[in-house]
C-alpha cells in the first residue's frame, strides 16, 4: 500500500513567485518615488517657543536665534542647514540674520570653505576661488555663485 504524495504543480509556485517579485518590484519603485517627495514637504526644522525655526549645531542640539545675535555684527555662524548641510549664518550690523544662509559648499569641486574677515570674503581653500559676503564669484575657477538656503530662525 502506498500512499499517494501531493505534488505540488510547479506552474503555480513559478507563479507565484513571480507575483511576489512583481509585487516587490512595484512596492520597492513607489517608496523609492515617494520617500524624498514626502522628505521635501516635512520640514527638519523644529520651531521654538516663539515660533522662530531653530537651527542645529553639527551634533543636531537646537541653536537658539539669541545665541547667534549675541555674536558682533559682522559674524558668519556656522549651523546645519534645513538638509543638514553646513550653513553660514550673518549678523548683520543693525543686530538682525540676514534672510538667507550660504551653503559651506564651493561651486568648483564642492570643497567647505572660510569665512576671511579680513578681506571680507569666503575664500576656498583647495584652487583659490574667492566669493564676497553675498556669495557673489569674486575670483575663479568657481563657475558659480555660492547656493544660499532659507534661514532657519
Ligand atoms: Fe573651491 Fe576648487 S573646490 S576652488
Amino acid at each position: 500500500m502506498t500512499e499517494s504524495i501531493p505534488l505540488e504543480n510547479p506552474l503555480m509556485s513559478r507563479r507565484q513567485l513571480l507575483n511576489f517579485l512583481t509585487g516587490a518590484s512595484v512596492a520597492a519603485t513607489t517608496t523609492a518615488i515617494l520617500y524624498p517627495a514626502a522628505k521635501f514637504f516635512v520640514p527638519l526644522a523644529e520651531e521654538s517657543e516663539d515660533g522662530s525655526l531653530l537651527a542645529k549645531d553639527i551634533h543636531g542640539n537646537p541653536i537658539p536665534a539669541s545665541q547667534i545675535l549675541a555674536e558682533p555684527p559682522g559674524t558668519r555662524a556656522l549651523v546645519a542647514g534645513l538638509t543638514g548641510e553646513p550653513t553660514y549664518l550673518t549678523v548683520r550690523t543693525d543686530g538682525t540674520l540676514h534672510p538667507w544662509g550660504i551653503v559651506d559648499n564651493c561651486t568648483h569641486l564642492g570643497c567647505t570653505f572660510p569665512w576671511n574677515p579680513n578681506d571680507n570674503q569666503f575664500q576656498c581653500p583647495c584652487h583659490g576661488s574667492r566669493y564676497d559676503p553675498d556669495g557673489r564669484v569674486v575670483r575663479g575657477p568657481a563657475p558659480l555663485p555660492l547656493n544660499s538656503s532659507a534661514l532657519l530662525l
